[in-house]
């Protein structure tokens, strides 16, 4: 047991998906995993352990930015010696090629400043993606999917309009709340991460998602997660 997570020693798999919303965890566990497992559920963050193909996988809600998924990170590597981790969540699209529904696995995140990013001094970081997972990712895509970089955000409701203005220009893919940090711990501790989106929003038009369609989508991620971790 950790600060945060409630698993007995050897109750989490090697394999970790990792969605912002506990209940994605539960839903996803128990819709693709055998012999799915409640093994953490401190502060309401549930995580499941099962398998996928007789492969142990956990599944562990991490809510929502990056500090909230810094902590049970940390304590997933740390602690619980998780080798893959995979974020399975949603972002707003920036570039008007891109769709609702589409996924978006990133390449590499940008952010201002990450939980870690203060340990670079005056270094600009660039946390990027395994390119084994990732390529294998893309393999596994059954609809249209997109690859390059995103902006991992400190805030949902943003005001700085001429931020996203720069972003856009530069080719970023996405905005969403949590990857930079992800991928910066995954870095440090010679791990494998990946994160793989769904287009909720549109920031450009300002369409979202109907929740109805979002439960299709994630299991589209899941499966590419599955696959990209064990294919
Ligand atoms: N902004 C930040 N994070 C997000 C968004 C967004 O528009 N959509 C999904 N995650």
């Amino acid at each position: 047991m950790t600060f945060h997570i409630g698993a007995k020693p050897g109750e989490i798999a090697e394999t970790c998906l990792l969605p912002g919303d506990p209940y994605r965890a539960r839903w996803a566990a128990e819709r693709f995993l055998d012999a799915p497992r409640l093994v953490s559920e401190t502060r309401g963050m549930l995580a499941y352990t099962g398998t996928w193909r007789g492969n142990p996988v956990t599944l562990h809600g991490t809510g929502m930015g990056m500090p909230s998924i810094s902590i049970y990170a940390n304590e997933l590597i740390r602690d619980y010696n998780v080798q893959t981790l995979i974020r399975v969540g949603s972002c707003g699209a920036m570039q008007p090629h891109i769709a609702l529904r589409d996924i978006v696995l990133a390449q590499a995140a940008s952010t201002i400043g990450s939980p870690s990013s203060s340990i670079f001094r005056e270094m600009r970081f660039a946390p990027v993606a395994d390119f084994g997972l990732l390529s294998k990712a893309y393999a596994a895509a059954t609809g249209p999917v997109h690859v390059g970089g995103i902006f991992t955000s400190d805030t949902f409701y943003d005001e700085r309009t001429d931020l996203s203005d720069q972003l856009q220009r530069h080719g970023c893919l996405a905005v969403e709340m949590e990857t930079a940090e992800l991928y910066t711990l995954a870095a440090r501790y010679q791990r494998r991460a990946l994160a793989i989106l769904t287009v909720s929003d549109h920031i450009l038009t300002r369409a979202a998602l109907p929740s109805a369609e979002r439960e299709t989508s994630f299991a589209d991620m899941i499966h590419m997660a599955l696959h990209a971790a064990f294919a």
